[in-house]
């Protein structure tokens, strides 16, 4: 069976041509960038020019970026640097939004004494920029929000904070995972001093990632060991994983430049009206204005996101669901309690993420074949036949 792959937030396919690049990087040219023979040279200077792609993708210098190992990695660093590089500082201030990789640190950092501020959202998954203004003080360490909302593609002003955060002295950092390669974004515009990026969001492999730091912005390293990445991240270099990022942020560049997503957005729009006019009760979380052009989180009330998921699997259809396993029992995700959509949407809450692979045949097996499904799993489901005799009175 074919597989229709509507899961891209949640990782995306190797591009062939990133293959292609990193190949020979694990087979013929295996020297040590730090040796002082050419033949490893020769690959110190593949990964100078996988760092300018990178760099280039997000506006920065070269020597602005450093090789991590994924997002994660990335967020933790910039993280734990700010607050390290500002002793004096003990606040820190997030979103209720942001994913587990800031989220769970930063609920670690407030056992270990630090205050942390989680700034709301609303029902549309905007943040409450008054209350995260009123918020920031001489105390504040480190402002870290997340560029695009993992579940529901929701873009937080970023922009505009960081100029904010900049202009009274306090670090920020951005989590822009999904939104690097997705939307066009130059650093140098904005306050941002530390950025996350992960190559296997944008056709890379997992387990490279980067991250951002502006030239004087206060630093330490995570990583503490050799002179790798000019001592800000110990450790030798994953040169097969570093040049395929650097041939996936030319490729991603390229493709933002040339049409903006707007063809991917084409086909989330297509995707989303015609599930939206055929299911009823059906409906969009977050705001759609503010979105990222590949992403829709679609709200089926009164049936289990898990069981649409199975249903859709059974036509080699993926993407993934508003709710995670929590002891045992399904929860609705964090990032759509926080928006307060209502349980029986958050429970039945579908995330479709499309990439340059997806195809308008695929979107309309999906527009097809869903309809069906979830008819199917309201047939079955108590609360949706609950709410149906409650409707007619
Ligand atoms: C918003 C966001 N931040 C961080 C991460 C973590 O990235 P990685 O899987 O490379 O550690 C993800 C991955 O899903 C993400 O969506």
């Amino acid at each position: 069976m074919k597989v229709i792959y509507l899961d891209n937030n949640a990782t995306t396919k190797v591009s062939q041509e990133v293959v292609d690049a990193m190949l020979p990087y694990l087979s013929d040219y295996y020297g040590n960038p730090s040796s002082m023979h050419s033949f490893g040279g020769d690959v110190a200077e593949k990964i100078k020019e996988a760092r300018e792609n990178v760099a280039n993708l997000i506006g920065a210098t070269a020597d602005e970026i450093v090789f991590t190992s994924c997002g994660t990695e990335s967020d933790s660093t910039a993280i734990l640097a700010a607050i390290e590089s500002n002793p004096d500082r003990k606040h820190i201030v997030t979103s209720r939004v942001e994913h587990p990789a800031v989220k769970n640190l930063c609920e670690i950092l407030s056992k270990k004494g630090y205050r942390v501020t989680f700034v709301p959202v609303d029902g549309q998954g905007i943040l409450d920029l008054d209350y995260l203004y009123q918020n920031l003080s001489d105390d504040t360490a480190i402002v870290s929000l997340m560029w695009a909302n993992n579940e529901t593609g929701v873009l937080f002003p970023i922009e505009e904070i960081s100029q904010r955060t900049n202009d009274q002295g306090i670090v920020f950092h951005t989590d822009a995972v999904q939104a690097v390669g997705k939307i066009p974004i130059d650093v140098k515009n904005t306050g941002v001093d530390l950025l996350s990026l992960t190559g296997h969001k944008f056709h890379a492999p997992k387990g490279i990632g980067a991250l951002y730091i502006r030239k004087g912005t206060k630093y330490s390293p995570f990583m503490i060991g050799g002179h790798q990445e000019k001592g800000r991240r110990g450790g030798t270099e994953n040169v097969a994983s570093i040049i395929a990022l650097g041939k996936a942020a030319e490729l991603a560049k390229k493709h933002l430049d040339a049409d903006g997503y707007e063809h991917i957005g084409r086909l989330r729009d297509k995707l989303e009206t015609n599930l939206l006019n055929r299911i009823s009760h059906s409906m969009v979380n977050g705001d759609r204005e503010h979105r990222l052009l590949n992403t829709t989180s679609i709200a089926y009330e009164y049936v289990e996101g898990e069981a649409i998921l199975l249903m859709m699997n059974e036509h080699g259809i993926c993407a993934s669901s508003g709710s995670a396993c929590t002891s045992g029992s399904l929860e609705p995700s964090h990032v759509l309690r926080a928006m307060g959509v209502p349980f029986t949407a958050a429970h039945g809450s579908i995330r479709y993420s499309l990439s340059r692979y997806t195809t308008e045949e695929e979107i309309d097996v999906v527009i097809e074949k869903t309809p069906a499904i979830i008819e199917r799993l309201r047939a079955m489901s108590p609360f949706w036949k609950e709410a149906m005799a409650a409707a007619a009175g």
